[in-house]
């Protein structure tokens, strides 16, 4: 595909209702408001918006560079940038990345949509045992997630068959929106709660005490995560990017929202949490076990209320979890159409049935199963690990000397400021933190993901 005839997106809105889409996931919801709860409240907050302001969106706004000056899929991106040099590999490593990470998150994300049918049905009332027992037993189930996994697989797919505008920008536009409502009206259900205030304290009151090192260096890799950084995701969606796009207003705006997203996820959790006297956990066990317990009690008295909020619940961590995976799909599917000179939906389906594939293997090895175990790890797991404490910080930390140390200053700044168009006020600022100070911070949570320091 020649780059003049490249899809766009059609509209300033969707671009960045379709970027913030494949920010806003699950690391939102499950990772977020726990981190700030257990880590100083507020303090971890603003601790937090810093870590977005010095790691997030240089980084976010470098691979938006590349990926709009190159507008080629990921891989190509960087090797055009870089004819002959092994900085191809970097971008081949965004892809890779991208898709690897595509097989194992349509597995959690299929978990979403077996609770949403769980909350329809009624099975998750009962006793906190049986809703861990149901947790376990569905997700070591050899079939039914499987099911699921390709289920979401098989919706991301339509959408982006349907191209740029008709597929990915316009299922954006329909998703986030529908995402921002369900969530408001959990926070004010939440946030009614009686008892609720504690939640809102837990989640607010500044504590400076708390703040160590450890704190601050998980802040960093969760501001990076949070927003999917060094994916291959942010640089291929750029590449979808028209000249008037502003570069750093647009980054700026989906820091903005992927960080209020997870306030209100904190909102929407704790005060549910603490009027039943539940401390909220993270990860898989918050949203699958501890979750769907607290909204049973919360709302005891008025049990159709809580079948409302539970089944809302989980439709919006199921488009949260979509709209990322809509974004993973699309990193691979374009790498593949333009490597391989195939249609987007051959390219897709490639994508689609290979993922699956890894997918269902992840998902057997959570199984009763030693085959799919490999050092005392599962495969999942593997993938968890090898994929985001390995080459998610080597990806971002390559991207970064890439565009600070390799790409000319004329081009970055031309893709910055929009060909002088736009005043660049902070252009001296994004460099000094893509030359240096990124770099270094990457180094860090690289170091401190691998027990280090
Ligand atoms: N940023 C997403 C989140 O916060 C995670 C994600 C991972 C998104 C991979 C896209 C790709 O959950």
């Amino acid at each position: 595909m020649k780059s003049l005839e490249r899809a766009n997106f059609g509209t300033k809105l969707g671009v960045i209702l379709a970027t913030a889409g494949s920010a806003v996931g699950l690391g939102n919801v499950w990772r977020f408001p726990y981190m700030a709860g257990q880590n100083g409240g507020a303090a971890f907050i603003l601790i937090y918006i810093g870590c977005v302001f010095l790691l997030g969106l240089p980084c976010m706004i470098s691979e938006f560079i590349i990926g709009r000056h190159a507008a080629s899929n990921t891989a190509r991106a960087y090797a055009k940038l870089s004819p002959g040099t092994p900085w191809a590999i970097v971008g081949y490593l965004g892809v890779l990345t991208g898709f690897l990470i595509t097989g194992y998150y349509a597995v959690v994300s299929g978990w979403c949509i077996q609770y949403i049918g769980a909350s329809l049905l009624g099975h998750l009332h009962g006793d906190p045992e049986h809703v861990r027992h149901y947790f376990t037993a569905f997700s070591t189930n050899p079939l039914r997630p499987i099911i699921w996994t390709v289920l979401m697989l098989g919706i991301s797919h339509i959408v982006i068959v349907h191209g740029i505008r008709d597929g990915i920008e316009r299922a954006s536009k329909m998703f986030m929106p529908t995402l921002f409502i369900l969530l408001l009206i959990i926070v004010a259900a939440s946030c009614m709660l009686p008892g609720g205030y504690k939640g809102i304290e837990y989640l607010f009151k500044p504590d400076f005490s708390k703040v160590t090192k450890d704190v601050f260096l998980g802040a960093l890799g969760q501001s990076f995560y949070s927003l999917s950084i060094a994916m291959g995701c942010l640089c291929t969606f750029a590449s979808y990017f028209s000249r008037q796009t502003k570069l750093p207003g647009t980054a700026v705006q989906i820091a903005c929202i992927d960080t209020l997203v997870a306030i209100l996820a904190g909102l929407m959790i704790f005060p549910a949490a603490f009027s039943v006297g539940v401390e909220p956990d993270s990860g898989p066990s918050l949203i699958f076990i501890t979750l769907p317990n607290v909204f049973q009690q919360a709302f005891a008295q008025l049990p159709e209320v809580g079948y409302v909020i539970s089944l809302a619940f989980y439709f919006l961590l199921s488009l949260a979890a979509l709209t990322s995976l809509i974004s993973l799909h699309e990193v691979s599917t374009s790498f593949f159409s333009e490597e391989l000179h195939i249609s987007r939906t051959w390219a897709a389906t490639i994508v689609t049935v290979t993922c699956s594939v890894i997918g269902a293997f992840c998902s057997l090895s959570l199984g009763n199963t030693d085959s799919l175990t490999f050092a005392g790890k599962t495969l999942f797991d593997w993938f968890d690990f090898i994929t985001g404490q390995i080459f998610l910080p080597i990806g971002g930390f390559f991207t970064c000397l890439f565009v600070g140390w390799y790409l000319p200053h004329k081009l970055v700044r031309d893709e910055y400021t929009n060909w002088g168009t736009l005043r660049g006020g902070m252009f001296h600022s994004y460099l000094l933190c893509v030359k240096y100070l990124c770099p270094l911070l990457i180094i860090m949570i690289f170091l401190h993901q691998l027990g280090f320091i």
